[in-house]
């Protein structure tokens, strides 16, 4: 059987990916893990961090987001282990003694670290801090963050309209009960951060269930936590001491998610992929793609330190179009792009509605899909919070561009699987951010 034609093109600046299935097309087949999750990484690594004493975490994300986490840790006194192992450990140096760095905190590309981290900052008393990040980071929207955290009396300095470059001086806070306009775990995270060490109780409500590996792994520290899930609302009680703990990180549902649509997409393929997280503030995309007709079963379904975990069996299958809308978007937030190249292979229109907060992601992740997938030859109507999208229509391969969005770069690679002729990615080393060895693993399944 012809293989599919699958290079990564390394240029001094940035690396491009050639994707040309063979005529015959590809079948996507065998056992894969996908690398740990993003969220829960970042949160071992800050939580370690200021608990007392020790944690391992098992199954680290060695992507360049949480690089950054770690980086940032470490230039305020934790010792972190270095990140070249699955396996890390993390010498705590105690909530509140966070120490003032002697130079900016760089959060890279990373949105979760900055917003999540200001939180412990703002709360740091005596100490000034300054954060920026790349040029995507630079033009995100951290008054979300901010706003709340003044609230609470912070102190914090921003670029107009509420940008990084932030500066902050920590001091000791008042508690407040945040109803947050969005649905938002790093919005909500920041602010029970900030809660660690502000005397009395501070809960945050959101307007529906964001993913709550914060609420989860706080418990599991030791702090004082309490949610209802009727409000959505979590609550955080200051001044308890956070315990070293072994932590143990599932693979990320995010990325697995390229290769359920890969999976189901692509004719004659059968994947199953090990050891993922299924915490159902994640699994919209299951949802998703079960009301789409695609066949996915979970398999070996267990807990691991508290996150619930399984293997997930997908096998090709005619996909029919459906709506994405309301509380199930931040279900499955990070999925959107790669169930708009699902959309475009499905019978009828999906509509996807609801998902404004798409365009602030590391890209304007509507647009920017909007106008790729319609480079390839993909109907796909642009909405102000959403996308519109007619399947059916074969794609065509052709140049297109990540625009620096790990997740843009990603979704196209599987799209290329599913056009006729040569797809070319512009700057899809971006991949790395969440997923190191993407195209390493898909070339091991297209050849099998
Ligand atoms: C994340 C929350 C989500 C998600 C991001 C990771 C987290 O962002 O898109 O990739 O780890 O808390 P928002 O909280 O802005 O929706």
């Amino acid at each position: 059987m012809p293989t599919a034609t699958i290079l990564l093109n390394p240029t001094e600046t940035h690396h491009s990916l050639t994707i040309a299935p063979p005529a015959s097309g590809v079948a996507l087949q065998g056992r894969i893990r996908v690398p740990g999750d993003k969220s829960i990484s970042h949160r071992a690594l800050m939580l370690g961090s200021i608990a007392q004493g020790e944690t391992e975490i098992q199954g680290l994300l060695l992507g360049e987001d949480p690089r950054s986490t770690a980086e940032c840790f470490q230039a305020m006194g934790a010792t972190i282990s270095a990140l070249n192992t699955d396996r890390v450990t993390v010498q705590g140096i105690g909530l509140g003694n966070l120490q003032e760095p002697v130079d900016v905190l760089n959060t890279g590309n990373s949105g979760t670290t900055t917003r999540l981290m200001l939180g412990l900052l703002a709360s740091q008393p005596d100490r000034f801090f300054t954060v920026t990040g790349d040029a995507s980071i630079r033009s995100r929207p951290m008054k979300r963050v901010i706003q709340p955290l003044q609230q609470m009396g912070a102190q914090i300095w921003h670029r107009a309209g509420g940008l990084a470059p932030i500066a902050v001086r920590g001091q000791r806070l008042q508690p407040i009960h945040y109803h947050s306009p969005i649905a938002s775990a790093q919005v909500k995270s920041c602010i029970l951060l900030a809660g660690l060490l502000t005397e009395g109780q501070t809960t945050v409500t959101e307007p529906s269930l964001s993913r709550d590996h914060s609420e989860r792994m706080l418990r599991a520290f030791g702090a004082e936590i309490t949610v209802d899930p009727e409000t959505h609302s979590a609550t955080v009680t200051g001044g308890a001491t956070l315990r070293g703990q072994t932590v143990i990180v599932p693979g990320d549902i995010s990325s697995a998610a390229f290769w359920l649509v890969a999976g189901a997409i692509v004719p004659g393929s059968d994947l199953v992929i090990e050891n993922v997280g299924v915490n159902p503030t994640r699994t919209g995309i299951l949802e998703a793609l079960a009301a789409m007709g695609a066949e996915i079963t979970l398999e070996n379904q267990r807990d691991a330190a508290g996150e619930p975990v399984a293997d997930l069996h997908v096998r090709h299958s005619a996909l029919q179009a459906c709506t994405i809308a309301g509380d199930l978007v931040p279900r499955l937030i990070d999925e959107i792009p790669i169930l708009a190249v699902a959309a475009t292979v499905a019978a009828g229109t999906t509509v996807i509605k609801d998902a404004a907060e798409l365009r602030v992601k590391e890209s304007d992740r509507l647009a920017v899909m909007a106008t790729q997938l319609t480079q390839m030859g993909a109907k796909v109507t642009e909405l102000p919070d959403g996308l519109e999208i007619t399947g059916g229509t074969p794609l065509t391969g052709t140049a297109v561009d990540s625009f620096t969005d790990h997740r843009i770069a990603m979704s196209l690679a599987i799209a290329a699987l599913m056009a006729q002729g040569t797809t070319t990615i512009q700057r899809a080393e971006a991949a790395a951010i969440s997923y190191p060895d993407f195209v390493g693993t898909l070339q091991e399944i297209c050849r099998s």
